[in-house]
C-alpha cells in the first residue's frame, strides 16, 4: 500500500478537524487487517492482557499491542534512514511530545519562522513528527519518503534492539528520551485509562502497577528499554544523545542548546543575543502547547485526542498516588537493574 507522507513537510496547512478519524479508538490498538506475516508472528509470541483493550504480544522481548507491531514489522522491512535524519526515540510517557515540538521547532527555524503561523501553533507535535510504526508505517503502509526534505524528523517507541538496521548503520542522529519510572507509570496509567472504551471502567492502579512491575506495558519493561538506550549511547556518543525529562525540565535552555549542537544547527550569538532560545521554549512549553485549539480539541490520525499527551507535565507527581509499598517495590527494581550500569534515573 502506498501513501504520502509529504502532509509532515512544514509547509503544509492545518485543519484539526481534519485529523478526526473515523474510529472510536486509538487506531493501533485494534486487530483487524493484520498481514499473513503479522498474523503467523502473533500465534507464536506470549501474549498478556493489555492495559487498554485486546492485546499485548511481547517481540523481541519487550510488549507491543498488535496494529502497532503490524508498523513494526513494516518499518523493520521498509525504513531507509539518510545520514542527515533526525530520529526521536523515546520511551512512552517520558515527554516525547515535548521533546518532538522543540526538535521540529529547532531544526526548521531558519524555513519556517518564529511568527503567529507556525505550525506548531495548528498541529499537534505528533502530526509534525510524526512516528515510524505508530503512523507513519502503521496498517503495513510502505510510504514514499525519498521528497522529504533533509533533515528528515521521525520518531519510534521501538527499543534499540527493535531498531531498523538502516537506523543503526546510517550516521543519522538519535535521542533517545526516559523519565523517572514512577513519574512515567503514572502518566502511562492516566494515559491508558483515557484511551479505555468507557464500558470496562477504569483499569485500577494496583493493577497496572502490577503488570508494570512485571515488565507488561505499552514496549516494556521500562528498566530494559532506558538501559538500551543508555548503552546504545554510550557506545555510540557522536550518534545517540540520552536525555531525562527531568533534566529537561530543570535546565531547558542548557539541554536545548546542547540538542541544537547535537542536530547540528546550533544558535548563534545572535540568536542567543535576541532572545530566540527563551522564545522557543516558551513556544513549546507545556502551558503554551496544552492551551492551544488544536491541542484541545484536535484527535490524531490514529485516533486519540491530542488533549491526552497534556496531563500535568511535573516532575513528581508519582508522590500523590504512590504508597510505601509500591515506592520500595519500583525503587528496588530500578536500583537492582541501573545501579550497576552507573544509570542514575
Ligand atoms: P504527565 O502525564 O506526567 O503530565 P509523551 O509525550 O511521551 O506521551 O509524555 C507525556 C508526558 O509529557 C505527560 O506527562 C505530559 O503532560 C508531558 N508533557 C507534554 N507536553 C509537555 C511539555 N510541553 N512540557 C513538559 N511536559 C510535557
Amino acid at each position: 500500500m502506498e501513501t504520502n507522507l509529504l502532509s509532515t513537510h512544514p509547509h503544509d496547512s492545518h485543519d484539526p478537524k481534519e485529523a478526526t478519524p473515523s474510529s472510536k479508538f486509538a487506531k493501533y490498538l485494534q486487530e483487524d487487517d493484520l498481514t499473513q506475516e503479522c498474523q503467523a508472528l502473533i500465534s507464536t509470541l506470549p501474549k498478556e492482557q493489555d492495559w487498554v483493550m485486546s492485546h499485548l504480544y511481547q517481540y523481541q522481548g519487550f510488549w507491543h499491542p498488535i496494529r502497532e507491531l503490524q508498523g513494526v514489522l513494516s518499518c523493520q522491512h521498509h525504513f531507509q534512514a539518510r545520514d542527515t535524519d533526525i530520529i526521536l526515540a523515546t520511551n512512552p510517557k517520558c515527554g516525547s511530545t515535548w521533546l518532538k515540538a522543540l526538535a521540529y521547532v529547532v531544526v526548521n527555524r531558519k524555513i519556517i519562522p518564529l511568527d503567529d503561523n507556525h505550525s506548531l501553533l495548528s498541529k499537534n507535535p505528533h502530526e509534525l513528527v510524526p512516528c515510524l510504526e505508530l503512523r507513519v508505517y502503521v496498517d503495513h503502509q510502505v510510504p514514499d519518503l525519498t521528497e522529504l526534505p533533509s533533515p528528515r524528523l521521525f520518531s519510534t517507541h521501538l527499543p534499540v534492539e527493535s531498531l531498523p538496521l538502516s537506523i543503526k548503520e546510517t550516521s543519522c542522529k538519535v535521542v533517545c528520551l526516559a523519565r523517572d519510572p514512577k513519574d512515567t507509570f503514572i502518566s502511562l496509567w492516566h494515559f491508558a485509562n483515557k484511551l479505555r472504551p468507557p464500558n470496562d471502567g477504569k483499569l485500577q492502579l494496583e493493577e497496572a502497577f502490577d503488570k508494570f512491575c512485571k515488565g507488561v506495558s505499552f514496549l516494556g519493561p521500562f528498566w530494559d528499554h532506558v538501559l538500551s538506550s543508555w548503552k546504545y549511547s554510550l557506545d555510540n556518543p557522536n550518534k545517540v544523545f540520552f536525555l531525562k525529562y527531568e533534566d529537561l525540565k530543570e535546565q531547558p535552555k542548557l539541554y536545548l542548546k546542547k540538542l541544537a549542537e547535537f542536530w547540528e544547527c546550533p544558535f548563534s550569538s545572535e540568536e542567543e543575543n535576541n532572545g530566540v532560545v527563551d522564545e522557543i521554549l516558551s513556544l513549546c512549553s507545556f502551558d503554551n502547547l496544552s492551551n492551544l485549539e488544536v491541542n484541545k480539541i484536535g484527535k490524531l490520525s490514529t485516533g486519540e485526542h491530542n488533549e491526552a499527551f497534556f496531563r500535568k507535565g511535573e516532575v513528581g507527581d508519582w508522590a500523590n498516588y504512590f504508597t510505601q509499598e509500591m515506592t520500595e517495590k519500583l525503587d528496588e527494581i530500578c536500583l537492582n537493574k541501573f545501579q550497576l550500569c552507573g544509570l542514575k534515573i
